[in-house]
């Protein structure tokens, strides 16, 4: 009756099954893997993100399959500000990332065709890749004590294929917090310019720099030679992920660029799926980012300060380094496996932390945890991971 597209286990995992349970009991659980910024206590100014959103222009339905022209305007000026000035053209407007997402991998691949993806990496994008009838492939991120998280350069190279259509880069990348290296820029342009790939990169998390550290924007300076597509969008930009707007910037060389806005013009016409309010709130919205950025980064610093704190007082833990985003990678060094960790740390200690293997980590020993909690509930959390698992 059904495709083949979600054929994988849908079944309830223990781990669910146990917070369900908890829940069900009125127990009242930590949770360190909350990364939905409108559930953690942010001070978003309500009044104002309504009346953006209910300014009378929106309700004259006169659709754009690119977007509104005055949502693009907007968002051109985001990156005006950001120092790297993109064409308002090069805009197409989605439902969202995971939406911009699907109409590349339409846009982009056959049935069958390959897309390499960054392992340890965000766990949706395999789905996502195999719902439109693709498969995902993973290149590896590697971890170095002195020098952080690199691309194993060698590995994607080796991982192309003729059915390979495009390259995903996730800057910063969710879950490592690594932003993509100039020397990767670089290399995996080229790459993509030899063996005609697209190449993908993905910038949720590119306002949340650790320290006020960021990368450097390369793919909208019409430097690449290879056809580029960068997403991003309110969900993370603007702690909006409700809003349901994000976007496709198209770049790269010329002739291909211009072959795929036409293309994506006519793909986007069938599906209209961005709402026109939050179109025509996009500048108002946009405006005040600074609000919600300022108390995302107050609070993941805070965290992130209190975690490595703690972490410091054990001899078998460490805080991976973490360049920027919202979450942390910690790694423990006992016997314990991944599962027996986070459902024993969930059993007695009411705490509820991603294991390591929900972002293909090469190894058991991790664990991550999202950096967006009140910083009570971090706290509580965090130290109970560390009386279980710390060794002094
Ligand atoms: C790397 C990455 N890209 C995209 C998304 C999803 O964004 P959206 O809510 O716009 O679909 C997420 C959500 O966590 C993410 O981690």
């Amino acid at each position: 009756m059904f495709s083949d597209r979600f054929d994988w286990d849908q079944g309830s995992n223990a781990l669910s099954l146990l917070l369900e349970d908890k829940k069900r009991r009125g127990e009242t659980v930590v949770d360190l893997t909350e990364a939905n910024p409108t559930r953690v206590g942010l001070d978003y100014d309500v009044d104002d993100i309504l009346a953006a959103l209910s300014q009378p222009a929106a309700i004259k339905y006169a659709p754009d399959p690119r977007g509104l022209s005055i949502a693009r305007q907007a968002i051109a000026k985001y990156y005006r500000e950001r120092g790297a000035p993109i064409d308002t053209d090069a805009l197409f407007l989605t439902a969202g990332t995971s939406d911009a997402y699907s109409i590349l991998f339409k846009l982009l691949g056959n049935p069958g065709d390959k897309v390499l993806i960054p392992r340890p990496g965000y766990p949706l994008l395999s789905y996502l890749a195999r719902l439109d009838s693709l498969r995902a492939c993973f290149y590896p991120l590697r971890y170095d004590t002195a020098e952080g998280w690199s691309i194993d350069l060698d590995v994607l190279q080796a991982l192309i294929t003729p059915q390979t259509r495009a390259i995903v880069l996730i800057d910063p990348n969710n879950p490592t917090g690594s932003y993509v290296k100039q020397t990767e820029w670089k290399a995996i342009d080229a790459m993509c310019h030899r063996h005609d790939l697209a190449l993908i990169v993905d910038e949720v998390f590119y306002d949340y720099g650790a320290g006020g550290a960021a990368g450097s924007m390369p793919a909208h300076q019409n430097r690449f030679e290879s056809l580029t597509f960068v997403l991003n969008g309110f969900s993370k930009l603007m702690g909006l992920p409700q809003l349901k707007l994000a976007w496709i910037v198209v770049g790269g060389e010329f002739g291909l660029s211009s072959a795929a806005r036409s293309h994506l013009e006519t793909l986007l016409d069938f599906y209209l799926s961005v709402a026109t309010p939050i179109q025509h709130a996009a500048e108002r919205l946009l405006d005040r980012r600074h609000a919600i950025q300022r108390q995302i980064l107050s609070r993941i610093e805070a965290n992130s300060r209190f975690l490595e704190e703690r972490i410091t007082s054990t001899v078998n833990c460490r805080v991976l380094q973490r360049e920027g985003g919202w979450y942390a990678v910690v790694d423990i060094l006992d016997m314990v496996s991944d599962e027996v960790r986070v459902m024993h740390l969930l059993k007695h200690d009411n705490t509820l932390v991603h294991p390591g293997f929900f972002y293909d980590f090469n190894r058991e020993g991790f664990v991550v945890v999202s950096l967006l909690p009140g910083e009570d509930i971090f706290r509580s959390g965090v130290s109970r991971l560390i009386r279980r698992y710390g060794h002094k």
